[in-house]
């Protein structure tokens, strides 16, 4: 075992709170509540007591909207994560605070309000998880005729980022304000910014795009991108792609930080290990839910089918009013075909598929055996550091915090106290350059 120099090669670290729905805060009985400030307090403290880099709140603006109205009550509550963070701020004192917030249904003013304030309550710890939603419910939510123009969700976040920075900036850091004027095809504003320079000058800004304009934007504009890239193969093709197209923005390696989401599941052995991911697999995949994540990939309505019987014999629906708006990262036919020969392999039902194929991607091991993969990750090249998705939440972090982090202390991969108060301090990121 190769122990590192402090800070050399160290990974970052980072909880998610999920939101709502099957993977989520209310699945299963050891649960907290999905809107108690106290469930968002233990999983800061613990992460923070874990010396995480930051916490991440999830966001989709449309409440698991489906066919028709609501299709799950479980679903109903997702709390605003600005909001939600800035209380965070007063009860915690070094861990960073990332938000999600779309950049195709905000306005760059609100949202650079928002942030900056996050960023003075925190002194320096907030971060801006940047989406851009196609999901036509949220166009409903907001009355604006249904979706954003797929093409347009790149653009429209370019130039929103480039608007928010130009607020930010417009405060010099010595704290005089000067007007702004941002005069685009999506936004023409001008006027003067409300919040005088933060602490970190400008938040940390997280992406997650994977489709080619995703990946471009992240390698321009971006400290953090998220990804769902879980093989060590396809990890380090996702971290090689990307960190390869920062040169031409004159940005090093270091300036962008890759971060695979990962569920992690801890057991005493590793047959104990799998027996808890089965049981958080049928906890978070109810029949119900089966049903629905077939829909979402076959595009209709599969209501009569058993969630305990075959799965469809027939292809996906293309282009149907069911799949319309969604943000797909994968061909609903390739995914088809691959759950049916998932289903063939293993004599599955369809509630059993669904359950086998959303926990692909969970890290099932002894503390030791998952130290050792999300450690060899960072070695190899696939990621910068790890989001980690907890079950349950709130106090499914503890059990991580106390048995993994010391081991990746122990070699080196990770800090053992934090060097600095701000969010880019734990990144390693680098002060950003005034512009005004
Ligand atoms: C770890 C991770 C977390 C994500 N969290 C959110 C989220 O909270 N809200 C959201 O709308 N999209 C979320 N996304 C989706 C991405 O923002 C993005 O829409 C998706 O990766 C497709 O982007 P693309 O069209 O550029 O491929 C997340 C993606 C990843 C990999």
């Amino acid at each position: 075992m190769t122990v590192r120099a402090p800070g050399r090669g160290q990974m970052h670290l980072a909880v998610c709170l999920p939101g709502v729905g099957g993977a989520a805060v209310g699945a299963g009985p050891r649960a907290g509540s999905p809107v108690e400030f106290s469930s968002f307090e233990r999983l800061a403290r613990t992460a923070e007591r874990g010396l995480f880099d930051f916490l991440f709140v999830a966001e989709g603006l449309p409440l698991g909207e489906h066919v028709e109205g609501v299709h799950d009550p479980d679903e109903a509550g997702r709390p605003e994560p600005v909001t939600v963070l800035d209380a965070l701020a007063a009860v915690t004192e070094r861990i960073g605070l990332a938000a999600t917030a779309d950049a195709a249904f905000d306005e760059p003013y609100g949202l650079a309000r928002r942030f900056a304030t996050l960023d003075h309550l925190s002194g320096g710890r907030a971060a801006w998880h940047m989406v851009t939603s196609a999901d036509a419910s949220t166009g409903e939510n907001f009355r604006r005729g249904g979706c954003l123009d797929p093409a347009e969700r790149y653009p429209r976040a370019a130039e929103f980022l480039d608007a928010a920075r130009e607020l930010w900036d417009s405060w010099t850091p010595d704290g005089v304000s000067r007007p702004f004027s941002c005069r685009g095809r999506h936004f023409d504003i001008a006027g003067e910014f409300g919040v005088p320079r933060s602490p970190q000058g400008r938040p940390v800004v997280i992406q997650a795009g994977d489709s080619e304009q995703g990946r471009e934007f992240a390698a321009s504009a971006a400290d953090v991108v998220l990804t769902r890239h879980r093989s060590l193969d396809a990890g380090r093709a996702f971290h090689a792609d990307v960190k390869g197209r920062l040169a031409k923005y004159g940005r090093a390696p270091g300036d962008l930080k890759i971060m695979p989401g990962v569920t992690i599941v801890l057991g005493d052995t590793a047959a104990e290990a799998r027996e808890k991911a089965a049981v958080i697999g049928r906890q978070q995949v109810s029949p119900q839910h089966a049903i629905l994540a077939l829909e979402r990939i076959w595009g209709t309505d599969l209501s009569s089918y058993d969630p305990d019987g075959p799965l469809p014999d027939f292809d996906p629906v293309p282009a149907s009013v069911l799949a319309q708006g969604q943000v797909r990262t994968a061909d609903p036919v390739k995914v088809a075909e691959r759950w049916r020969a998932l289903s063939r392999a293993g004599g599955l039902s369809i509630r059993q598929t669904v359950i086998e194929a959303s926990g692909r991607d969970s890290l099932v091991g002894t503390p030791q055996s998952v130290a050792d993969v999300l450690d060899s990750f960072v070695r190899e090249g696939a990621a910068d550091g790890f989001v980690l998705v907890p079950h349950p939440i709130p106090g499914g972090l503890d059990e991580f915090v106390d048995r993994v982090v010391p081991l990746l202390q122990e070699r080196g991969a990770f800090r053992t106290r934090y060097a600095g108060t701000t969010l880019r301090s734990h990144l390693g990121l680098g002060e950003p350059v005034w512009t005004g």
